[in-house]
């Protein structure tokens, strides 16, 4: 089938939720994909940051080949050796938690409103202070707690017990704390908010916060987590620690999962019949995450991803010195932000016609996150590609 028959079937028989650039691919190894009719693309927003490894990375690959001939799914009223291993390498790369894992970034966000929300149920405190610009994920509560109206938008009532604050504004926290708030709810680095990274000041102002007012410190490290940002976790680049975290995305290298981690003390909160999910933390995804975990620290990737980086914004910042269009750069590790001066659309239509695969969120923020493997001539090559579009805007 090519592209335009596959496009054909979608509109006949898939809802038409997601904007469509009329793309089919059938295959991807590392960075780079190809289309149903033959051509290659070079990838530097692979599946919105879900493959953090390439597509396909062989360890990945061969860990679900390997499982899906042993065992697909068991209930989790039974046990079985990757759960408890997977939660294992999280726990002991993290801040020693426990880890709940269910299916995706909103999900497991969800998660972590449930647990806020049972553990203050004693005092009557419910209140998350989350951030404005904030992207959490589309499911009832999550999108509550996403601090932007144009999410929103037809879904009223939303979920109540939540309010925003800008980003990076301590203060604005602090005079928002009520004798109900129960949790402040932060990204490290706003990702589908426009790559905007808290400060130092902030993350540790939050934290100390939380600890006078007993308040839980949530980190949504569903883009940010698994190495992307030159550390396993991003929190860790601000010397603090988190009640709760979030992760999914990377975690399962392509196959759908989430987690939430919870801090040791919290371990009485969400008892049996409190909360569940039929697939949570299955045979197939526990081991494809084992794949990832064993990937990123035997091939040090975190490392890779911090001097990638590094070099990654070095050349945009010498792009930005050409080119009046951009305006910022942002982020850390492999995540960046470019923020341009005018809509990044036609940028992005005009990378992927010369086949590169980009990202522009809030309209002008043009969003690169290539994976942790992506080699020195591919960076090279497709900011080659991005260079030929700027120069002709
Ligand atoms: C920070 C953050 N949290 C939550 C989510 C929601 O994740 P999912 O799409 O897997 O539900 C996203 C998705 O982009 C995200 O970036």
């Amino acid at each position: 089938m090519t592209s335009k028959q596959i496009r054909q079937q979608y509109e006949k028989y898939v809802l038409p939720n997601y904007s469509k650039t009329g793309i089919a691919f059938v295959r991807g190894k590392g960075s780079w994909l190809w289309d149903a009719d033959g051509n290659k693309y070079l990838d530097f927003f692979p599946g919105w940051g879900v493959n953090g490894l390439g597509h396909c990375h062989p360890k990945v690959v061969s860990a679900i080949r390997d499982q899906a001939g042993k065992l697909l799914h068991v209930s989790n009223n039974y046990d079985h050796p990757w759960q408890a291993t997977l939660a294992e390498k999280i726990s002991k790369a993290s801040f020693g938690g426990l880890v709940y894992f269910c299916n995706s970034g909103a999900e497991a966000i969800e998660s972590a409103i449930k647990l806020v929300r049972r553990w203050g149920s004693a005092e009557e405190r419910y209140e998350i202070i989350a951030m404005k610009n904030s992207f959490h994920g589309r499911t009832l509560a999550a999108v509550t707690a996403t601090g932007q109206d144009k999410h929103h938008e037809g879904f009223a009532p939303l979920v109540q017990g939540f309010s925003h604050v800008p980003f990076n504004d301590l203060e604005a926290v602090c005079g928002t704390i009520t004798a109900k708030t129960a949790a402040i709810l932060v990204e490290p680095i706003q990702g589908e908010g426009g790559i905007h990274v808290a400060t130092s000041e902030f993350m540790k102002g939050l934290r100390k916060l939380c600890n006078e007012r007993r308040l839980l410190l949530v980190l949504d490290e569903v883009q940010t987590g698994m190495g992307r940002t030159g550390k396993m976790f991003c929190y860790q680049h601000y010397g603090i620690q988190p009640d709760v975290m979030t992760l999914a995305k990377s975690l399962g290298g392509g196959v759908p999962i989430g987690a939430m981690v919870v801090d040791k003390r919290l371990n009485n909160v969400l008892v049996p019949g409190t909360h569940a999910t039929t697939f949570g933390g299955g045979p197939l995804v526990t081991r494809a995450g084992l794949a990832v975990f064993e990937a990123i620290q035997k091939g040090k990737l975190t490392q890779r991803a911090a001097r990638m980086g590094n070099y990654l914004r070095k050349r945009l910042e010498q792009m930005a010195k050409k080119y009046l269009v951009i305006q910022e750069i942002r982020g850390k590790g492999l995540m960046i932000g470019v923020e341009l001066v005018q809509s990044g659309k036609e940028i992005v239509v005009e990378c992927l016609k010369r086949r590169l695969l980009i990202n522009c969120t809030q309209e002008k923020v043009l969003r690169l996150m290539p994976a942790l493997t992506v080699t020195p001539a591919e960076m090279d090559q497709g900011l080659e590609i991005l260079e030929g579009v700027l120069a002709t805007t």
